[in-house]
């Protein structure tokens, strides 16, 4: 704007001239403020689809589901902490048995996890016999030494894997079968010594759980 564009006038009341207005000097504008300007001209470019209904829209929605997820959170927490074991429960996860009241040729029965565990302390002659074999003629060939730990220690799941009986033969007095280990009365099941099945429809060995000796005379199972 030029003084031409704005000419001095007089006041109306004291008769005095009055000189134009004048624009501000100009000041040039420091590196900070430039940056300033660049930034703010770049965050709105950032939030410029946010001026569109497009923009409202979607940022509601994302708002909506993270608010919901937050809720569900909230509520399947706590119910997904009550699906964890308790502690009495993992302490049955495990489970140790001492071997020194075991004679030679006797058995125990324990619980672990819900099923019967058999630990028998092996003779020398059903040692003999668990590692005397063809174990590739076996139905579900395993040498002996794959399925102990110590060789007088044998320790199984008590199960029948045909369909799940238990087994006969932890008692001298009960049936073993023609091959000296257990006797299944369900289906005529035959295991040996080591737990292999040699006869009748079960379709694999009895299973071994897992464990290992905590020390000379105590196994740790689970
Ligand atoms: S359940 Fe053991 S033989 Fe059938």
């Amino acid at each position: 704007m030029s003084s031409a564009d704005n000419p001095e006038r007089l006041d109306d009341h004291s008769q005095k001239r009055i000189k134009p207005e004048q624009p501000p000097p100009h000041r040039a504008r420091s590196e900070e403020e430039q940056l300033q300007e660049l930034l703010d001209t770049r965050y709105m470019a950032d939030l410029g689809p946010m001026k569109s209904g497009w923009g409202r829209r979607q940022f509601l929605n994302i708002s909506t589901i993270a608010v919901t997820f937050a809720g569900l959170n909230l509520f399947i927490w706590p119910f997904l902490q009550s699906m964890n074991p308790a502690a009495d429960v993992e302490a049955l996860a495990s489970t140790e048995v001492d071997l020194s009241p075991i004679g030679e040729g006797q058995a125990v029965t324990v619980v672990w996890r819900g099923k019967p565990v058999f630990v028998r302390r092996r003779t020398e002659q059903e040692i003999v016999e668990a590692e005397d074999v063809d174990v590739a003629a076996l139905p579900d060939p395993a040498p002996d030494s794959a399925r102990v730990e110590k060789p007088e220690c044998l320790v199984v799941v008590g199960l029948c894997t045909h369909l799940g009986c238990v087994p006969r033969g932890q008692r001298s007095t009960d049936p073993r079968g023609d091959y000296g280990g257990w006797f299944c009365s369900c289906h005529g099941a035959q295991y040996d010594t080591s737990g292999r099945i040699r006869k009748g429809p079960a379709p694999t060995n009895l299973e071994i759980p897992p464990y290992k000796f905590v020390s000379d005379d105590i196994i740790r199972i689970g």
